[in-house]
């Protein structure tokens, strides 16, 4: 077993994704992710998603696969796939931290990114880890 971490960012087919469709996204994946011992959060703001999933390499590449596929978002960006030596969200099969764009604009080091108007799928890695950071040691942790 090879315990590692998938970042990835896309975007919403239809911005305005209904609750009950991001609810539907989410009911599955926390069913799906529980048995197959994956953790993690999703994020979804302005029409995009930033997800975070942890466990075994070889359950989280043909996850990632099929996710990539889902037609309900387009654009799918992998930007970190790397060993990682613990969880961040160990307790949480699909973590959905809600948080307000103010909130993100206040994260340290993406102030300017997100106060410019920017979006999860503009990320790239190193504001990503910065995102990662905010949710695993931060005080956005408490909203998960
Ligand atoms: C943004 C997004 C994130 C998703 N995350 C997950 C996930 O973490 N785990 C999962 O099993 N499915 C996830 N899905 C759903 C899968 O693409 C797929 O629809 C689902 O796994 C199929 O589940 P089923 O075989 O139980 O019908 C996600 C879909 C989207 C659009």
């Amino acid at each position: 077993m090879e315990l590692v971490h998938l970042i990835y960012t896309s975007a919403a087919k239809q911005e305005d994704l209904s609750p009950e469709e991001l609810e539907t996204i989410l009911h599955s994946s926390r069913v799906n992710n529980e048995k197959a011992d994956i953790t993690g959060i999703l994020l979804f703001q302005d029409g995009c998603f930033f997800q975070v999933l942890e466990g075994d390499r070889q359950t989280i590449e043909p996850l990632y696969r099929k996710i990539s596929f889902d037609r309900r978002h387009t654009n799918c960006m992998k930007l970190i796939i790397e060993p990682i030596e613990e969880r961040c969200f160990g307790q949480w099969s699909t973590g959905y931290p809600k948080i307000t764009k103010q909130q993100l604009s206040d994260i340290e080091g993406l102030n300017d990114f997100f106060t410019r108007g920017k979006s999860f799928s503009e990320l790239e890695e190193g504001r990503a880890r910065q995102l990662l950071a905010a949710f695993k040691d931060g005080k956005w942790r408490n909203n998960l």
